[in-house]
């Protein structure tokens, strides 16, 4: 499928799983973008990071820390949108406890491999780990209080798709927290058709 921005969405997803599939497999490989466990220190992490296994720490590639917005409430029902080796997921689960329930969805199997040992490691049983895609959220309506993404959406060409997924699940006056790129300038045509700029 070829969609506005100019490139082939089968062709960049395809891209994004190998890129992430090699976060998860060859964590020590030297990526564009900023990964591991002294990355989640430096942005501030909270914390339950040190209680994230260190194969799941070496595989966090996010861009910031959205535990600056507020930690969560026991008993809470989380979605972490692209959760990746499941850092972000592992620690909403630490914080909304036995009665809470988080559940990480990605498109990489590599990833969600990753994430459900990490889940197995800690003992946590309020962890689900499901593959699939942030524009097609396999959940109910309204099933989520808090809807947790990192570094995700920024790579997505339909935020459109990807934001009204998200409204449908979380419930009214629910709470997005979110860590992601932003830009101030449009880019220009060229760059949009470039892969490997929406990759990374
Ligand atoms: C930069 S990584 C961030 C992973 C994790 N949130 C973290 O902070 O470590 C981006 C993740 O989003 C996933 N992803 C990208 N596009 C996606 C989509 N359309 N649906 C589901 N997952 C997606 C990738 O597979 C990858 O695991």
């Amino acid at each position: 499928m070829v969609v506005d921005v100019g490139i082939d969405i089968g062709l960049l997803k395809s891209e994004i799983k190998k890129t992430y599939a090699s976060v998860s497999q060859e964590p020590e490989t030297d990526f564009i973008f900023p990964t591991g466990r002294a990355w989640a220190e430096d942005l501030g992490y909270p914390d339950e990071l040190s209680q994230v296994p260190d194969f799941v720490a070496e595989s966090f590639a996010g861009v910031a820390n959205p535990w600056v917005l507020g930690r969560l409430e026991p008993g809470k029902r989380v979605l972490d949108i692209g959760s990746g080796a499941g850092m972000d997921t592992l620690i909403a689960a630490l914080m909304v406890g036995p009665e809470g329930s988080v559940t990480g969805i990605d498109m990489t199997p590599e990833m969600i491999d990753k994430a459900r040992r990490g889940a197995a490691e800690l003992g946590l049983n309020n962890v689900t780990f499901v593959e699939g895609e942030a524009e097609t959220l396999p959940f109910d309506d309204a099933s989520f209080d808090v809807v947790l993404s990192n570094s995700v959406i920024d790579l997505i060409p339909d935020k459109d798709a990807v934001f009204s997924s998200i409204y449908r699940v979380l419930v009214p006056g629910g709470r997005l927290q979110v860590a992601d790129v932003t830009i101030q300038q449009p880019v220009s045509e060229e760059g949009r058709r470039k892969i490997d700029l929406w990759t990374g």
